[in-house]
């Protein structure tokens, strides 16, 4: 669809039944952002949670967005990084809900990448036993992939999204415009959530990838825009079936396990963003299921090369500074939210766009595989 001025907009429904709700897809969406929150809200009053990071460039313009629609709003301005989804960040966010006089029925809006949607969505879970939320996600990784599907939550010291819960937001507003400030680093990591799609179930969206991955990241809308709804489609389509992840949903973790416990054992710093973990994550995957006969060789490579050429890293030797030795690593796996009774779990593939979920994998089988895998470059 198209508005008077020929700005793109998309819908992407996520169905589950009474708790459906559409994932609106679109150039400066949030300048209208206050007439798609309106109808949802009981009073006219919202609360914002978001960070320093998209305070500075967009906190105004939402802000005017919602005044112009007649909503009262509070900011609630967090710490930027991955550090803030942690207990601390989450008791402070709840204390200031209240504060701000956050009732049963308003809505909390979700202002930011992956770390706000995660940690507001959590703290909506338990504000006052529960308020709705609406994500307005600002990255590349949070409008194709964390602000849809409910996954809530905060790390432990023990694990990254170890503490948590499932709430679906009332609504997504993803403008793709916000992507134009974005550091190009923070873009690359948000587009191994879009590869993710393509690795995972869909060989044709992946091949469409190899050939549009570079003017997509220029900042091509028309590409941006395709991509994004893609991504969104195929993961509405996983989580209609299988909302709180007793089997396909899983699927959506290729090269998380991995990466996961990467993210953990770089202390969720600036070393290695989500994103980056996920791609390097992506290429173990597939050097994995090579490894164990899943796929053929040069599977990987052909991953590795595509991710490579989105400025992703693809291998643990391109991490800054110090890993663990492997023991601690397959101990980091151990606490991983797939692994079932003591046994691990990983997202392996027969081939790029078929990708299976791989129970009980013994440990010295990662362990032998990562040891080689740490040899090889
Ligand atoms: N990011 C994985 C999921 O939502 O299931």
């Amino acid at each position: 669809m198209q508005t008077a001025d020929g700005a793109r907009r998309d819908i992407v429904s996520v169905n589950l039944g009474q708790r459906t709700y559409d994932i609106h897809i679109g150039e400066n969406l949030l300048q209208e952002a206050g007439r798609y929150i309106a109808p949802l809200l009981s009073r006219p009053f919202a609360a914002i949670v978001t960070d320093e990071n998209v305070a500075r460039h967009h906190l105004k313009a939402l802000e005017a967005s919602l005044t112009a629609a007649g909503i009262v709003s509070v900011a609630i301005i967090l710490p930027a990084g991955e550090k803030t989804k942690c207990f601390t960040a989450l008791a402070d966010l709840c204390e200031q809900l209240l504060a701000a006089g956050v009732e049963r029925q308003d809505k909390v809006i979700a202002f930011g990448g992956g770390v706000i949607g995660d940690l507001t969505g959590f703290a909506a879970a338990i504000l006052r036993r529960g308020v709705e939320f609406i994500q307005v996600p600002t990255t590349l990784l949070s409008q194709v992939d964390s602000s849809v599907g409910g996954k809530t939550g905060i790390n432990s010291a023990h694990g990254k999204n170890l503490i948590g819960a499932f709430l679906q937001p009332v609504m997504v507003l993803a403008d793709t415009s916000l992507l134009e400030t974005l550091p190009r680093r923070e873009l690359a990591a948000g587009y191994a959530e879009v590869a993710k799609y393509g690795l995972l179930g869909d060989l044709s969206f992946f091949e469409w990838l190899e050939a549009n991955s570079e003017i997509l990241l220029r900042g091509d809308a028309q590409a941006r825009a395709y991509a994004i709804h893609r991504s969104c489609s195929a993961k509405a389509a996983i989580v209609a079936q299988d909302e709180t992840e007793q089997g396909m949903r899983a699927l959506l973790n290729l090269g998380h396990t991995f990466g996961h416990a990467l993210e953990k054992a770089t202390g969720y710093s600036s070393r290695l963003l989500h994103g980056e973990g996920v791609a390097i994550g992506m290429v173990q995957a597939f050097r994995f299921s090579e490894h164990l006969n899943h796929c053929k060789a040069g599977t990987a490579d052909r991953v590795a090369r595509h991710l490579k050429a989105a400025g992703l890293p693809t291998h643990m030797n391109e991490i800054e500074g110090p890993l663990p030795p492997v023991s601690d690593l397959v101990n980091i796996m151990k606490q991983d939210k797939k692994a079932q009774s003591g046994k691990l779990t990983f997202i392996l593939a027969r081939a790029i766009g078929d990708a299976f979920i791989a129970r009980s994998v013994p440990e010295s089988a990662v362990a032998d595989f990562l040891k080689e895998d740490l040899k090889s470059k």
